[in-house]
């Protein structure tokens, strides 16, 4: 089979220095028999990561950077230090862009939402494909009066409809702010959109928002080719450890349109009580509020200098080979009747998509097995796959064919509805999906083993999975 893999993806073969890196840095993948595919969940760090930072906070004094004492400054150049390398990773200028640290994409997100100048008459547009880490950037919008615009996603590739998003985005032309947003990549679908709606969004007056959270992993973000006004990441995604640090990126051209809603110890230069003022601190500061999470934040430059030793690009090339590989591979696993064990939501090509692959399983006679019920036999295996709506609702929505109808009925009096009836209404319509996703420590056996997990599935009736060990409990989604 890896002969037949090499030839059909003949360019893996120059991303062997990861095969020996599996050997060493993550060994413990194989030492405890673990076959790990939720690289979009979160991404593994090397074993190196872990002595070298580990190390640095062994062999020197640090304290709370926002004083100027010794121990303090050490700490400080730290954190300036990281501020500079994450601007390296995405090829920004530091003329162009700021690094605002943050706990996750999220805690970026959040503090985008309540800055931004929403007000009546301003936008917010968004695709229907985007987490919700984005979605509820919506609320902060309403909460102005702001108006609220879908771009939807059309199956099966869940690509974005063109001509809808040209219709938002040359609407409302006058509005006195207008922010567009959407994921690079999908983290339902693995749909990568079009980086270069950024230009032509900002020609047209809009601030945008690059969702690059599960892009970056194993992508090359240029930015000095690309120029959006803020894009948020967490750095795990990217590189395992540490947890607790992303960061938003900021043009500096489009800063001083974010408002903070407060201020904080740490955002100030000074403050006063008699008079009720305060001056924000210039640059990143203001909006980081209280102390940045400053052990960790090194270790964000030793993930990117392990990141930067291997290359980003052959990441993608290695994750991209092994995508095409699961592509090729999962349509010709059938039953006996020729009906296929497995569906993918999403584009079935490498053609514009990442490395994340959404699927659901079926029995012989088209049944659709739940995906929690698969996602435990998989874990049986020693398998870690992801289900459910990998918040992204919308483009679950998309996938299943759920309508506006079906899921209005949710939500059509919660003030009244009991839980039992909000249960009632609810069943089936969070069922979700099935998500595997390949990163920089996935080799061919991984891949192998999910294709064989795949073809245990080959003509089991869905009553015999039902009545098996994974659905044992299992009440439904
Ligand atoms: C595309 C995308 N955006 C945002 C997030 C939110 O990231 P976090 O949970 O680290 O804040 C995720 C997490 O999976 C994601 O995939």
């Amino acid at each position: 089979m890896y002969q037949r893999f090499l030839e059909a993806y003949p360019e893996f073969a120059t991303t062997v220095t990861l095969d020996d890196l599996r050997a060493t840095e993550y060994s413990r993948l194989d030492s405890l028999r673990q076959t790990y595919l939720d690289y979009t969940g979160g991404g593994l760090y090397a074993a190196s990561q872990l002595r070298d930072h580990l190390a640095l906070l062994a062999t020197n004094v640090f304290g709370n950077p926002h004083s100027k004492n010794l121990t303090s400054l050490a700490m400080g150049m730290r954190v300036e230090t990281t501020r500079l390398d994450v601007l390296r990773f995405f090829n920004a200028s530091p003329d162009e862009y700021m690094v605002i640290c943050t706990p996750n994409s999220t805690g970026a997100l959040k503090l985008l939402g309540e800055s931004y100048p929403f007000e009546l008459g301003s936008v917010f547009a968004l695709t229907a494909d985007n987490h919700n880490s984005v979605n509820g950037i919506r609320e902060f919008a309403r909460r102005k009066e702001a108006t609220v615009a879908y771009v939807p996603i059309v199956a099966p590739e869940l690509r974005v409809d063109e001509s809808a998003l040209w219709d938002v985005l040359k609407s409302a032309p006058e509005a006195p702010s207008k922010l567009f947003a959407f994921p690079a990549q999908s983290n339902f679908s693995g749909v990568q959109h079009p980086l270069e709606w950024i230009t032509e969004a900002r020609e047209l007056g809009w601030d945008v928002l690059l969702d690059a959270a599960s892009f970056v992993p194993s992508n090359p973000l240029d930015l000095r080719q690309v120029h959006p006004d803020f894009v948020d990441i967490s750095f795990y995604k990217i590189f395992g450890y540490p947890t607790g640090v992303g960061c938003l990126l900021v043009r500096k051209a489009s800063a001083h349109k974010l408002m903070r809603p407060w201020y904080a110890g740490g955002t100030i230069t000074f403050s006063t009580v008699a008079t009720m003022d305060h001056y924000l601190t210039p640059g990143p500061a203001a909006f980081e509020d209280g102390t940045v999470n400053y052990l960790s934040v090194p270790a964000v430059t030793i993930g990117i200098e392990h990141i930067e030793s291997i290359g980003i690009d052959v990441i993608h090339t290695r994750v991209m080979c092994l995508t095409g590989w699961l592509l090729d591979q999962l349509p010709t696993i059938r039953h006996s009747n020729g009906n296929p064990v497995v569906r993918i939501y999403g584009p079935t090509t490498t053609d514009r998509r990442g490395a994340t692959l959404q699927t659901n399983f079926f029995d012989p006679d088209g049944a659709r097995i739940d995906s929690y019920v698969t996602e435990r036999m998989a874990t049986a295996e020693r398998i870690s796959l992801r289900a459910g709506c990998h918040c992204n609702p919308g483009a679950r929505e998309a996938a299943l064919g759920f309508t506006r109808d079906d899921l209005a009925t949710c939500f059509a009096d919660t003030d009244t509805m009991t839980f039992d009836q909000f249960r009632r209404n609810i069943v089936g319509k969070t069922t979700g999906a099935l998500r595997l996703s390949v990163g920089l420590a996935t080799n061919f056996a991984d891949v192998e083993r999910y294709l064989h997990f795949a073809r245990s599935f080959i003509d089991r009736p869905i009553d015999e999975i039902m009545k098996g060990p994974a659905a044992v409990g299992y009440v439904g989604a």
